[in-house]
């Protein structure tokens, strides 16, 4: 894998900035956060919206597709660099949700079978580089919803061990709900 340049990424970033906002905290939930996540996850997804892109087994996006043809394996790894360097924006959690939202995020849900959403995400939803889970706390909760559901349908393939997918399958539209409100304001 390439080393990422954060200095060079900024200078690559022109083109992102309409949606993903100057720094990557989207100014409105169609788009998602991208700042302070990890360069690792943020560099696997720019290769997978590609693969996807060109009829592989990858992350099908119509909007990321024509951003990313034009984009080398070190224009990536600089742009994943740039964003991880930024700090993302706080997003509160809705009290009503804590409840519901830790006993499953922090305990999963033996009965059912769902692995708890910690052991990989971590205890304050910052994830980890180096297994390139992605950072979840300050994303838009829409987004969180839209990927959960996409996971749940299978539209978003890329993950090679399907992890989230099997997890995703077992989630009721209630659970996606309270979770995708619970781990933004972790
Ligand atoms: C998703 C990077 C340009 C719209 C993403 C993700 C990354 C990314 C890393 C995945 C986020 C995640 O998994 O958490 C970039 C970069 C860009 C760029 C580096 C410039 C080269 C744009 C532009 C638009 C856009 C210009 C709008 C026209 C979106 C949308 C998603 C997304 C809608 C979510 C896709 C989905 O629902 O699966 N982008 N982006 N991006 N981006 Fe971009
Ligand atoms: C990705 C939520 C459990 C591993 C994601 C994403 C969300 C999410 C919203 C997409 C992030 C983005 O697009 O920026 C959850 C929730 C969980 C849970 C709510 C509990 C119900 C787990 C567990 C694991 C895991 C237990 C590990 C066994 C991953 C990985 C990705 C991911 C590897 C990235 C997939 C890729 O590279 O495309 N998760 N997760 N998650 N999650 Fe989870």
């Amino acid at each position: 894998q390439a080393q990422g340049d954060a200095e060079a990424g900024k200078a690559k970033a022109a083109t992102c900035v309409a949606c993903h906002g100057n720094d990557g905290n989207s100014p409105t939930d169609m788009y998602p956060k991208i700042a302070g996540q990890h360069a690792s996850y943020l560099e696997k997804q720019l290769i997978e919206f590609k693969t996807g892109a060109t009829g592989g087994a990858g992350r099908a996006n119509a909007i990321m597709a024509p951003m990313v043809m034009g984009l080398s394996a070190q224009d990536m790894a600089d742009l994943a660099a740039f964003y991880a360097s930024e700090a993302i924006t706080p997003v509160a959690t809705p009290e009503e949700v804590i409840e519901a939202g830790a006993a499953l995020y922090r305990g999963g849900d033996l009965e059912r079978g769902i692995t708890a959403c910690i052991a990989c995400h971590s205890p304050r939803g910052e994830g980890l580089e180096s297994a390139r889970f992605p950072r979840l706390s300050g994303q838009h909760p829409a987004y969180i919803k839209a990927q959960l559901l996409a996971f749940r349908s299978g539209e978003r393939e890329n993950d090679p061990n399907g992890m989230m997918r099997d997890i995703a399958k077992k989630l009721t539209d209630q659970d996606i709900e309270i979770l995708s409100q619970y781990v933004a304001g972790l």
